[in-house]
């Protein structure tokens, strides 16, 4: 969940630290720091807590000499409150020789740190990385090889790390592992980069590596060389970053959430492109040499918060277009009980950052079990891409606000790919059937623009609810994860109790919340649908009418039921039932983004999250 940064070059070292952690920013924000080697005033380090702004500001009063080779990291607190003392990097060594920055959980550091208390050794902040510091610190006073002191100690940590260290005695060098955390390099000419992920880097240098689980790289100005944790050379796998630094900045936008809400038809119309022909057919090429994909009986959808919630919008298509049993499982639970899982199934696991340790170890786990696994993912040589039978990029670009927008109607989009593209090899639909719903679908793009032009009105509306204390939203079929999702961008976001239910559920005990003025948001369906629920749906909105409830919905154009109950409508072009979840989750999305703005709350960074959860 930290933000990680390493630089070994010519350039000011400050600036690319500093630079890359304000791209990393959306990974943590409780505090920040760095340190750099000079050749002359030897090792310097700055932390503070609070935002990179903190530090800019210690850095301002208490400047440090500008060097070529440092590391920086952006915190999300795990162990030790989010102080001073407790933010990274941390130092080891009787002289504070080293430095050292961690992303992940140590998880065998008390046992670690009374051995190292047990020689003496003081300690200065309450977290597990510390000991990492101190222990290498001690073993390189013994060895003389800060490069095997690092290999000895990685070695003996257990749980989820990504170290970078450096130290006084080598300046040229820049040391870094990993183990179940991420970690890529960037290739310059006569200069080298490390970070979480490319963000990091990708305004110098296109060039990317991806460092594999247990690795340890040794990065210098001119050379960089990868080994696992037993010594063995193994050889560098790079890659072209496809997206530019313009791409994660703001743009002019006052957040980035809202220009990732804004991006969102480029976002779908980019991974639609190349799969879906202009005849509404598919053809995945991903699928290409995925034999497997042929034999299995049975999906099951892998994933955390929205990303599940895409799972679910996508299971409606998988058994109605492809007609193979789906369910869909959140990775933190799944893992913990006994599913049953075997080689005919597979497991599509869902996640924009490809990081999100709760699906990498419920697939890792699944994979075990026999599964062949599909990853949905946005960050190219993330790690479930790398540990995954095939991919399905989601070509969203960069997403940096906590909130996700657009990698949400990516995956469902790529979902929906799936599930059409597998419809067709089982031909498990008649053709002209499928390639209709592929027409439609080359229409979203279109019809998402058409959505965010309602932006004012939803602004407005906002405003208005600043000061609700509770929302609720229901919907049925795709309806009712878009609901889950609306209620998750807002309590997020706006720090409001929010829930989602499926309209069919109300009777069933959630009515009784209803009162004079309870603000409702109802996900409407298609009057036109083949299973039309709509009739459903406007009886539930006449009961909690009824009861008093300021029903807000967001419902297909022209309807004209709808109009005549909702205090106010939002609406969507017409579509495919299944394709509306791209379409209604829109207005949710700038309705939680606006009135986070409208309470003052920092939209792209709130409270207690981070962008990329690689903790357990
Ligand atoms: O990177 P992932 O898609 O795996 O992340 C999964 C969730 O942590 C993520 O969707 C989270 O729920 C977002 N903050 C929601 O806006």
């Amino acid at each position: 969940m930290c933000g990680i940064v390493g630089y070994v070059g010519p350039k000011s070292t400050l600036d690319v630290l500093l630079g890359g952690l304000k791209r990393l920013e959306y990974r943590g924000y409780d505090s920040a720091g760095v340190s750099v080697i000079d050749a002359k005033v030897g090792l310097q380090t700055r932390k503070r807590a609070g935002k990179l702004g903190a530090l800019i500001e210690e850095l301002e009063q208490n400047p440090l000499q500008d060097a070529h080779i440092g590391i920086g990291h952006t915190r999300w607190a795990t162990h030790g409150a989010p102080n001073d003392v407790n933010a990274h990097p941390h130092l080891g060594g009787d002289h504070h020789k080293l430095s050292l920055i961690h992303n992940g959980i140590i998880e065998n550091f008390s046992e670690l740190k009374a051995e190292l208390l047990n020689q003496g050794v003081q300690f200065s902040s309450e977290t597990d990385s510390e000991v990492a510091a101190h222990l290498i610190a001690r073993e390189f006073e013994k060895t003389k090889d800060l490069t095997s002191a690092f290999r000895n100690v990685v070695n003996r940590l257990e749980g989820a790390f990504t170290l970078l260290c450096i130290h006084e005695d080598q300046p040229d060098l820049i040391l870094a592992a990993r183990r179940n955390s991420p970690l890529v390099i960037g290739l310059g000419e006569g200069e080298n980069f490390l970070g979480s992920d490319v963000a990091a880097f990708v305004a110098h240098t296109k060039r990317a590596v991806s460092v594999g689980q247990d690795e340890i790289v040794e990065l210098r100005k001119d050379s960089v060389k990868v080994t696992n944790f037993a010594g063995t050379e193994v050889a560098l796998s790079e890659f072209t970053v496809d997206w530019d630094a313009s791409a994660a900045s703001k743009g002019g936008w006052p957040s980035f959430m809202a220009k990732e809400i804004a991006d969102q038809p480029q976002a779908v119309g980019d991974t639609l492109m190349g799969r879906l022909r202009s005849d509404g057919s598919v053809k995945l090429k991903e699928f290409a040499g995925f034999d497997a994909i042929s034999q299995i009986d049975r999906i099951i959808i892998i994933a955390c918060g929205t990303a599940a919630y895409a799972g679910e919008v996508t299971k409606y298509a998988l058994e109605k277009w492809a007609k193979i049993p789906t369910s869909v499982e959140l990775a933190h639970e799944f893992r913990y009980r006994d599913p049953i899982v075997n080689e005919k199934t597979l497991v599509i696991a869902i996640s924009q950052s490809g990081e999100t340790m709760d699906t990498l170890m419920a697939t890792r786990y699944a994979k075990e079990k026999g599964a062949k696994v599909l990853a949905i993912c946005n960050t190219q040589g993330a790690t479930l891409a790398r540990e995954s039978d095939a991919v399905l990029y989601t070509h969203a670009g960069p997403e940096v606000a906590v909130a996700s927008t657009k990698a949400f109607t990516a995956q469902i989009t790529a979902g929906q790919l799936v599930a059409l593209s597998l419809a067709w090899l089982r031909s498990a639909m008649p053709a002209q059937q499928l390639k209709d719903v592929g027409q439609e679908l080359l229409k979203l793009p279109r019809q998402i623009e058409q959505v965010l032009q309602q932006g004012k009105k939803v602004k407005e509306l906002a405003i208005e609810l600043k000061d609700a204390k509770s929302v609720l939203f229901l919907g049925r079929n795709v309806g009712f994860p878009i609901a889950m999702e609306g209620a998750l961008k807002l309590k997020e976001l706006a720090y409001i109790h929010a829930e989602g239910f499926a309209a069919g559920e109300l009777k069933h005990g959630p009515i009784a919340l209803i009162e004079q003025g309870q603000p409702v948001i109802v996900v409407v369906p298609s009057p036109k649908g083949e299973d039309s629920l709509h009739s459903k749906v406007v009886s539930n909105i006449q009961e909690i009418k009824a009861r008093g409830a300021r029903v807000i919905a967001v419902a297909e154009e022209g309807d004209a039921e709808v109009t005549k109950y909702a205090d106010q409508v939002f609406f969507i072009p017409a579509t495919h039932p299944y394709l509306a979840a791209q379409l209604s989750v829109v207005p949710l999305q700038i309705f939680a983004s606006e009135l986070a703005s409208a309470k003052g709350l920092d939209v792209d960074q709130p409270r207690n999250l981070a962008k990329s959860v690689t903790v357990e």
